[in-house]
């Protein structure tokens, strides 16, 4: 009797030694993202992942306005008889420097009906690589309520905003020629 606990707690405390240098060992264990690391980063380009940074991460109402626009600027077919663009501060540098778009740019805008309802808000995102034959911008269009109705490599968008494709698909000022 006595001798099977003995062999029992021996038992068990190997099966616990063995997980400690197992769970321990920075090899083995599994791989924790910390959430801060995440946190630093610019989101995937994904129109959720895109919706977290804007909203939430780094809220895009207390970015820059695109320089020289105010709120609620008058705007063209398709986007909105009125616009509010803002600019995260990778973007705005750029815009100053017009020396085309860095990678990481992005460009938020609100678009309102004739009533100054909101009606949609549109999005570039630079992102390195993601699409070399356009420039690499990732595309994203939300709902009033922030809901997802276009995104990625959109044609629909693309298409026409590569009639100034000379200013890295910019219509709203001049980007690039510095
Ligand atoms: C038929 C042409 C057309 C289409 C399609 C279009 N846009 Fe635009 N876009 C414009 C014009 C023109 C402007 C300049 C602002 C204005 O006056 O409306 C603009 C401005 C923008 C801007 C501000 C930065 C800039 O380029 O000046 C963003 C962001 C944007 N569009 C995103 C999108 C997204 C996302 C889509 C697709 C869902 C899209 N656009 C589809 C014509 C278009």
């Amino acid at each position: 009797m006595k001798k099977s606990i003995v062999i029992i707690s021996l038992a068990v405390l190997v099966v616990i030694t063995a997980f400690v240098a197992y769970a321990g060992n920075p090899e083995t264990s599994p791989k924790v993202i910390p959430y801060e690391s995440v946190f630093k980063h610019m989101p995937w380009a994904a129109g959720g992942d895109v919706r977290y940074h804007i909203t939430i991460h780094k809220p895009y109402k207390k970015w820059a306005k695109w320089p020289g626009k105010g709120e609620m600027y008058k705007g063209k077919e398709p986007h909105g008889a009125f616009l509010t663009t803002y600019v995260n501060e990778i973007a705005l540098d750029s815009i100053n420097k017009a020396k085309s778009m860095a990678d990481n740019s992005i460009i938020v805008k609100e678009n309102y009906e004739t009533n100054k309802q909101l009606a949609a808000v549109t999005v570039m995102y630079k992102v390195k690589g993601y699409n070399p034959d356009s420039n690499n911008w990732f595309w994203a269009k939300y709902g009033p309520e922030f809901n997802i109705l276009a995104e990625g490599k959109v044609e629909d968008c693309m298409k026409c905003h590569a009639s100034v494709k000379d200013n890295d698909y910019i219509f709203t000022g001049k980007v690039t020629g510095k």
